[in-house]
């Protein structure tokens, strides 16, 4: 177990379902030094994802879960977390909804990052709503999670321009690149203000 100053670590488990830059941009600021957390396990619903890499890559256990029987699953998942004494999860691109029983467990232990100003585009298919409403801003935002959907207390937010030239695709692309940098600064804050 690494240590800082003396003291343990924070153990935390990044939940993802897909590419996972979000999740190599949390393990790049969680080698930094000075930081006092590390992520020890990535739990994927995905067997075929793309951010399990970095798991190999940065020698993090990993985990794939069915979400078949979500009751199931979600008993299976929350004794491995016990089992691995995590103290707080980052869902990273994580495209299930876990239940009220996850979050009772985790309560205000959750994070989850959304490619949206919240409360503005709760859910999916944000950046199209933007391109659609003709928004002149749009942005990225970490909140804790809670037993609603995507409306937890929002931890950091970082807004960005919508160009005249952008479509759903690029402003994507462009969106990724600050989220991948909110996510880093924003687990920070909230570790120092809360554990
Ligand atoms: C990000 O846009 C995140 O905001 C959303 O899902 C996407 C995940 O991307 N929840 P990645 O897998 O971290 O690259």
């Amino acid at each position: 177990m690494e240590k800082l100053n003396g003291k343990k670590k924070i153990k935390i488990c990044v939940f993802i379902s897909g590419r996972g830059t979000n999740l190599k941009s949390l393990i790049n600021f969680s080698k930094q030094k000075k930081t006092n957390f590390e992520i020890i396990l990535i739990v994927s619903n995905k067997k075929n994802a793309k951010g399990l890499n970095f798991a190999i890559k940065n020698n993090i256990k990993s985990l794939i879960i069915n979400y078949k029987n979500k009751k199931k699953t979600e008993s299976i998942i929350l004794k491995i977390l016990k089992k691995n004494s995590i103290e707080l999860v980052c869902l990273a691109g994580f495209m299930k909804i876990l239940s009220k029983k996850i979050i009772k467990k985790y309560k205000d232990r959750i994070l989850n990052i959304h490619p949206s100003l919240l409360p503005k585009y709760k859910g999916l298919n944000t950046h199209s709503k933007v391109i659609k409403n003709k928004d002149r801003f749009t942005g990225c935002t970490v909140h804790i999670v809670n037993s609603k959907l995507d409306s937890g207390k929002i931890i950091l937010q970082k807004k960005i321009r919508v160009l005249k030239k952008d479509n759903e695709k690029s402003l994507a692309k462009r969106l990724l690149k600050v989220e991948n940098q909110l996510y880093p600064k924003a687990l920070k804050k909230f570790i120092s203000t809360n554990l």
